[in-house]
């Protein structure tokens, strides 16, 4: 049976906030069989011009005017951050409200004190919007019989707008940012998403949902885009591959890989054609059951829609609880996982350069797929960058390798690497 009517709350009016609010207007009070009212928005400044109508009497600069507000049982958090934000969450639990927050890096952070509150005052918590490119997909994550054996997923719309558009323009990266910000994709500090640590809050939080365990994010290696150029993005397409942001986490029996990086991704598989702000998430559990989701992964509308999916889930009296947590989980060392890599040098442009860095991969027991070595005619330096395309290895050995490239008097410059993944489909 549904709730007759919903008392809401919210905390914020910026991008996602005032997104929320434009669309609750539209329902009109109405969500399926339930109603619900607006009571209050609390704010920081209450003279901030904003697109938004709001009456007088709703905006509020008192976060007491949710928390203690009896009549209001549901509470939306945008503000985003962990300063108030977690206290805000944590205190209406406590009050028996129910919650939904778009923040991953809140949940990231304090994921199993939220999650755990949730259920001792059997509250609803929403957490679509702190993952918009699985938001459809959190209920399989949480509820599945089977277990994820495999997860990859493009879950920062700032990254893959810069990639997509990088590809096309050969704009730097700073102007491609500052076009994600204008179309209100970025976070507030934009370094999170180019450093990939909004997409590692995100892959916590997907794991959490999975494993009932919420990792630190210390514990996982994060890599953003900051390295990756236009050149490597071309030299990329020549050995028939896309540069993609990936979360990925893999697990077998008791051992989880999980990373986030860039990689190259074969052209032809479903996260390569992910373009723009579009972002996905593909699956594959033990019995190997392939499911994925695609979505804009950043902006006012797809993320207030994922906000007013989990109001109309409250609506409908559901409840959104952890996995049963799995017992003995080791995260697999960095230095033991084993894919195929692109490696790109500037090396002096003479005779036997590609034999000694042949040599060193040798020595490692590493093999080439294959090279590309360009000739640039106008270099007043006499460097030529030098890519090559590794077959699988384990990362130990490449990162040894490397020490040993680095220091050959031909390489002028520290060598970049880029790990390849395939993914699921
Ligand atoms: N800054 C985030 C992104 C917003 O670009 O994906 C959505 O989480």
């Amino acid at each position: 049976m549904g709730k007759k009517k919903l008392r809401i709350g919210i905390f914020g009016l910026g991008t996602v906030g005032s997104g929320v609010v434009e669309l609750l207007k539209r329902k009109e009070g109405k969500l399926g069989s339930a109603s619900f009212s607006l009571e209050k928005v609390v704010v920081k400044n209450l003279t901030k011009k904003r697109d938004i109508n709001l009456s007088p009497e709703i905006l509020s600069i008192n976060p007491e005017d949710i928390l203690c507000n009896l009549s209001i049982d549901t509470v939306i958090e945008v503000i985003g951050g962990i300063y108030p934000a977690r206290a805000f969450v944590l205190q209406a639990l406590e009050k028996g409200k129910n919650v939904i927050t778009a923040n991953k890096a809140l949940l990231a952070t304090s994921g199993s004190e939220i999650f755990k509150k949730a259920a001792e005052k059997n509250c609803y918590l929403g957490v679509r919007a702190s993952n918009i490119a699985a938001y459809r997909l959190i209920e399989s994550l949480t509820n599945s019989p089977s277990r994820i054996e495999k997860l990859v997923g493009i879950f920062n719309g700032t990254c893959n707008y810069i990639l997509t558009e990088m590809e096309k323009t050969g704009k730097p990266l700073p102007d491609l940012l500052k076009e994600a910000q204008s179309m209100g994709y970025a976070e507030a500090d934009p370094a999170d998403d180019i450093n990939g640590k909004d997409t590692a809050h995100k892959l916590v939080v997907l794991l959490g949902l999975t494993l009932g365990c919420f990792f630190p994010l210390k514990s996982i290696h994060v890599e953003g885009i900051a390295n990756v150029s236009s050149e490597d993005i071309v030299f990329a397409h020549e050995l028939g591959y896309k540069i993609k942001l990936l979360a990925i986490a893999r697990r077998k029996e008791d051992i989880l890989e999980a990373r986030v990086h860039p990689a190259l991704v074969p052209q032809d598989r479903w996260l390569a054609r992910l373009a723009g702000v579009e972002n996905g998430l593909e699956i594959r559990d033990e019995i190997g059951l392939e499911i994925g989701m695609q979505a804009p992964g950043a902006g006012k509308y797809p993320t207030a829609t994922a906000i007013i999916e989990d109001l109309i889930c409250i609506a409908q009296g559901r409840k959104l609880f952890l996995s049963e947590r799995i017992p003995s989980f080791n995260l697999k060392p960095m230095s033991e996982i084993e894919t195929k890599y692109y490696l790109k040098v500037y090396a002096v442009d003479k005779a036997g350069v590609l034999a000694k860095i042949a040599n060193v991969f040798g020595d490692h027991d590493i093999s080439i797929e294959s090279v590309i070595q360009k000739k640039i005619e106008s270099k007043k330096d006499n460097l030529v960058p030098v890519i090559m395309l590794t077959h699988r290895s384990r990362e130990d050995n490449i990162q040894k390798a490397l020490r040993k490239i680095k220091d050959l008097p031909v390489i002028k410059k520290n060598p970049f690497l880029i790990r390849v993944e395939e993914g699921i489909f």
